[in-house]
């Protein structure tokens, strides 16, 4: 059966428990379901973060201005190229809203059980709440309840399916999405700008104004046993960028770096952004979408915002032929976003993925792939 039969005729393969409850039940043991082999547990083989140092943190406050020459634009492109990640301040988006969102999303999760089960997704769509991600049966499975919506095209976008309460939730995440395809706006000009494909190029790629955009709000409960467990397994970005708001209070993400997991500290009214799987193939490689995942604690939950900005789904994306030469010859083979992420929603988060290796043209070396959404 294809991924895309197996995927429409299914439900989870077992019933969902939600991680929230879990979390309220009291109990001091972490379920046998959530428990990761120990090679994958946080504790295992991680560095101390000093060691490798902070993600860098780039202050768009010239950009307009600028028109795209000087540091923003090198300070990106080295970030992309040795992070994947880098944090951005004086972004454009206004703080007020910022908190406005993540206060709507938290009052959701706080609502009651029934409430948020009218919401209930499933692996057709991702659409709706949802506590898990891939369909393999007996998987270990994340500690984190999410909410997944579409935003672009505006074909997906549906607002009877965003939570009604609380009654501020959808227009705050209205204008909370505009702006933010505003932002990834900006953005995939400094990258494309920075790749040596002048400004529009990138987006041009994606479908011009005809990209996806959606929305996922990750609530990670307080845990028990917190270092048995992780609240999102390893995984890099299938999409184009993800632009995450993360909890100010509560650090969790970790990015790989070489051998070692680096926390990243929150920066006050900042977003983390990455690079993603289809940034890494349209730029042959030369970007990097990196590997991340997230921690969860014992004393304290956690809310993230992740707005992932990806290209029209129905288009080939394969490397720029601007950025194939003799020397660097096209490292994956061209594949629609579509077909691209079913493969990610089938499997669930499972490492920087087989997937971009399968994409590989030649046997040249790239850094290692994975994936999920
Ligand atoms: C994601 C993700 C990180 C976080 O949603 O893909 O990596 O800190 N989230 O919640
Ligand atoms: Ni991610």
């Amino acid at each position: 059966m294809s991924n895309l039969l197996q995927l429409q005729n299914q439900d989870w393969p077992e019933p969902i428990v939600r991680v929230q409850s879990l979390s309220q039940s009291g109990s001091f043991v972490l379920p046998p379901t959530y428990i990761k082999p120990p090679s994958e547990r946080p504790c295992h083989n991680s560095l101390q973060t000093n060691e490798v140092g902070d993600i860098p943190l780039i202050d768009l406050s010239g950009f307009d201005d600028e028109a795209l020459g000087g540091g923003i634009s090198d300070a990106v492109g080295k970030a992309c190229k040795e992070w994947g990640f880098f944090q951005v301040v004086n972004h454009g988006v206004s703080p007020r809203l910022m908190r406005a969102a993540k206060a709507a999303w938290r009052e959701f999760f706080y609502s009651p059980q029934e409430v948020k089960e009218e919401y209930a997704n499933s692996p057709n769509t991702y659409e709706g709440y949802g506590s898990r991600l891939g369909v393999k049966k007996g998987a270990v499975l994340d500690w984190s309840d999410y909410f997944f919506l579409h935003y672009r095209p505006h074909s997906l976008k549906d607002h009877k399916k965003w939570p009604a309460y609380p009654s501020s939730c959808r227009e705050e995440t209205e204008e909370y999405n505009r702006e933010l395809v505003n932002l990834c706006g900006k953005i995939m000009k400094i990258l494309s700008v920075t790749l040596g494909l002048g400004e529009k190029y990138l987006q041009e790629c994606f479908g011009g104004e005809d990209i996806g955009a959606c929305l996922r709000v990750n609530y990670y409960p307080k845990c028990p046993q917190p270092d048995l467990t992780l609240g999102i397994s390893p995984h890099s970005d299938p999409g184009g960028i993800t632009v995450l708001l993360p909890d100010d209070q509560v650090p969790g993400l970790q990015v790989r770096k070489g051998d070692s997991w680096v926390t990243v500290k929150p920066v006050s009214d900042a977003f983390i952004v990455n690079i993603g799987d289809q940034i890494q193939i349209l730029s042959n490689g030369i970007y990097r979408s990196v590997e991340h995942r997230v921690i969860v604690n014992s004393g304290k939950e956690r809310f993230s915002l992740a707005f992932f900005y990806n290209p029209r789904s129905d288009l080939l994306i394969q490397p720029s032929k601007l950025l194939v030469t003799p020397e660097r010859p096209a490292m994956y083979q061209p594949m629609t976003f579509d077909e691209y992420r079913l493969y990610i929603r089938t499997r669930g988060p499972q490492g920087k993925a087989q997937i971009l290796d399968s994409l590989k043209s030649t046997s040249n070396s790239t850094p290692p792939c994975n994936n999920m959404g």
